[in-house]
């Protein structure tokens, strides 16, 4: 199977990278680290050469461009040589393509072709930076339709995706979405019972296809962003 780099280098050796053209959700409380991890992920594929959306329902493209700046990475320059295409549902124009993603995922009826109009052609990867705005009035049932669909539909045009959702969502939309995801990783921050400190962690909640540690893996977000500590030794370290 072919799999892409997520650009957290433990990462890439650990998982050998995402599934190529399949759905992954990242999950996790707000100020875990989803929106850099979706960042990071960005620029790795950019440098991977394929063109990737970032599509952003909460920051500003500005706000991002400066995130990853904060890491060294030149978006800018992904962007100007077309590589790289943020789509900022924060700001005015918006409008149009945050009602492009609400029809795309609209139960039975719906089709790709609206959310897919707005994408740059030729897009290989796209991260959906959160989906939790667009799922405040959805019963559980018709979330589990419109994401079964967007799985689906993007499965189908062979585009890589990370969804990050955000646990603010519902309990119940998480678990729908994990779920139909093929597979899912939540970021999360605890106390480490032996240092007393807090750190943040990810745990693989699964890869379909994939081998992938039981253990939860440390993190911290560093110089050149997310980078895993200790991969796989979270508990005996003392
Ligand atoms: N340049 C940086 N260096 C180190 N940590 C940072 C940097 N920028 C942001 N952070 C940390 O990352 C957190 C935000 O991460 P973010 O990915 O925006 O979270 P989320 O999207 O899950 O809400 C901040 O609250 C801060 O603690
Ligand atoms: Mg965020």
């Amino acid at each position: 199977m072919e799999r892409i780099k997520t650009g957290i280098l433990e990462l890439d050796r650990i998982l050998g990278g995402f599934p190529a053209g399949k759905t992954i959700l990242v999950t996790g409380d707000p100020g875990t680290g989803k929106t850099i991890f979706g960042l990071q992920f960005a620029n790795a594929c950019c440098a991977q050469g394929m063109r990737t959306a970032y599509l952003s329902t909460e920051e500003t493209a500005g706000d991002l461009h400066l995130q990853g700046k904060s890491f060294g990475w030149n978006l800018d320059a992904f962007e100007k040589n077309g590589t790289l295409k943020f789509m900022d549902l924060a700001g005015n124009r918006a409008v149009e393509i945050k009602t492009a993603l609400s029809i795309s995922m609209e139960a039975v009826k719906g089709n790709f072709t609206e959310l897919a109009d707005y994408l740059p052609e030729g897009t290989g990867v796209l991260i959906i930076d959160s989906l939790g705005s667009h799922t405040a009035n959805l019963s559980p049932y018709e979330f589990r339709d419109r994401f079964d669909l967007l799985v689906h539909n993007l499965a189908r045009t062979g585009i890589t995706a990370m969804v990050i959702l955000d646990s603010i969502t519902s309990k119940e939309f998480n678990d729908i979405a994990l779920f139909s995801a093929y597979g899912a990783i939540q970021l999360m921050k605890r106390e480490n019972p032996y240092t007393d400190r807090r750190e943040r962690v990810m745990d693989i909640v699964k890869m379909r296809n994939t081998k992938t540690p039981i253990q939860l893996l440390t993190f911290e977000i560093g110089l050149q962003g997310i980078e895993l500590t200790s991969p796989g030794e979270v508990s005996d370290t003392q």
